[in-house]
């Protein structure tokens, strides 16, 4: 069952809060996350890969609220991380070092440093120049780098196109085909700066068929296999995210059938698996909070002007991505469709389109679901406006974890050069 849900009074409502009475204490938009759901969907996720030994490391592209991180890392929870922003992140929210994972195409050798200089789990790296880099960073720091290849298995998720990331002719990981990185791999393990973690892979996002998990962990697994007979060292296999969730029913996601996957693939090959699950652990354990300022008829059509906009939750907008839109009080019957727009001066500014909707009129709210992950770690001050502050329901009590940032503050930030030899 979905964690937002009908109480008597029929309001829409979280772990025995009604999400109204959130909003009007802490205004709108306001991002509202679960503790109860993200430790639910969390440690369903740990049990699955269980059996296999899985170490999971939270994606936190997906939502790196510090108040998310520090649950999830009480849960057993390790990081994935994309930069030296989301490293400080990780640390500042209590996780250890050695329990993090570097992924990304393009780190600088500032971030490699600092990865290096804090003892770092695992360096991903994803390209011949990287492995260089990081290897001539190691030396100068003597110290030895744990590194392991992402790997590009060529393998097509079947997802939006912008999230996915397996295919040949993307940017990411080094190419299993024409033996690249069974070469860059031996090459890296004499490195006498380096010492090999293993293989990784990962190949989209929202992904909701089984099958190319299939065909990527079973080309990384020969390829691991292959190098280990020859005599290198493979001891971690991190097999990434991306497992899809319902945006329609915005329900949990039930793990078992990827464990099983697993399972089957990996028991008994002797390598540590790590997942790097991000979406499925949160989007459907928060939920976007916004009040109705307007509504109008253009042409022919009803527009449900909402205080929440595209700098909050640029999904819809950027993948043409569906989120389930609930009112927040006793629903009426659907009167007509409607597009629930936000106030930013662009047309591609909606968060949904043609949905059957009640009668709504100013001050009525509405929940966008499905949106605990790419919400506000995508968020921006675009037309000025300070992205959503963000909540998070623990046994029955709303906790702030981040305040909305006054504007005043994006202000302070900025200077006014001096501009007096410029004729008025
Ligand atoms: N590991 C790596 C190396 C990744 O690049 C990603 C996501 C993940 C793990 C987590 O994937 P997940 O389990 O969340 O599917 N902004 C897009 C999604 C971008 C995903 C990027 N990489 C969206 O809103 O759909």
């Amino acid at each position: 069952m979905c964690v937002f849900y009908r109480n008597n009074n029929e309001e829409l409502s979280v772990d025995g809060m009604s999400l109204g009475a959130i909003a009007k204490q802490y205004g709108s938009p306001l991002y509202v996350y679960s503790a109860a759901g993200i430790t639910d969907a969390f440690t369903r996720f740990q049990n699955a890969v269980a059996p296999v030994n899985g170490k999971v490391y939270f994606a936190m592209k997906a939502n790196s609220a510090l108040g998310v991180l520090a649950l999830i890392g009480k849960l057993g929870g390790g990081m994935d991380i994309v930069s030296a922003g989301e490293l400080a992140r990780a640390i500042a929210a209590g996780i250890k070092p050695s329990d993090v994972v570097f992924s990304g195409v393009g780190k600088t050798n500032d971030e490699i440093r600092q990865a290096l200089a804090c003892n770092i789990g695992q360096i991903n790296a994803e390209s011949q120049a990287e492995v260089a880099a990081i290897s001539a960073i190691a030396k100068e720091m003597d110290l030895l780098a744990p590194v392991a290849l992402r790997v590009n298995v060529d393998v097509s998720p079947s997802t939006h196109a912008k999230i996915s990331t397996g295919e040949r002719n993307t940017k990411f990981g080094i190419s299993t085909n024409q033996r690249e990185a069974c070469d860059i791999y031996q090459q890296m393990a004499k490195d006498p700066h380096i010492s090999p973690a293993g293989l990784a892979v990962h190949i989209g996002s929202q992904i909701r068929d089984l099958a190319p998990f299939e065909r990527a962990y079973s080309a990384l697994l020969a390829l691991a296999i292959e190098l280990r007979n020859a005599g290198w060292p493979v001891p971690n296999l991190d097999l990434g995210g991306g497992v899809g969730i319902d945006y329609d029913t915005a329900g949990p996601t039930d793990f078992k059938e990827y464990g099983l996957l697993v399972q089957r693939l990996f028991a008994g090959q002797g390598f540590n698996l790590g997942f790097e699950p991000g979406r499925a652990i949160i989007a459907n354990n928060g939920a976007l909070i916004t009040q109705v300022i307007y509504v109008k008829q253009g042409g022919d059509k009803r527009f449900i002007i909402v205080d929440a906009a595209m700098n909050d939750l640029l999904r819809p907008t950027l993948y043409e991505a569906h989120h389930a839109i609930w009112p927040l009080d006793k629903p009426g019957i659907s009167t007509s469709k409607a597009d629930i727009v936000g106030p930013v001066c662009e047309t591609g500014d909606y968060l949904g389109l043609d949905r059957d909707m009640p009668n709504l009129s100013a001050g009525d709210g509405l929940a966008i679901l499905s949106a605990g992950a790419y919400g506000a770690a995508m968020a921006s001050n675009y037309n000025s406006r300070s992205p959503a502050a963000e909540v998070m329901v623990v046994d029955g009590a709303a906790h702030l974890l981040r305040a909305a940032r006054p504007i005043a503050d994006y202000i302070n930030d900025e200077m006014i050069p001096n501009y007096t030899d410029i004729p008025e």
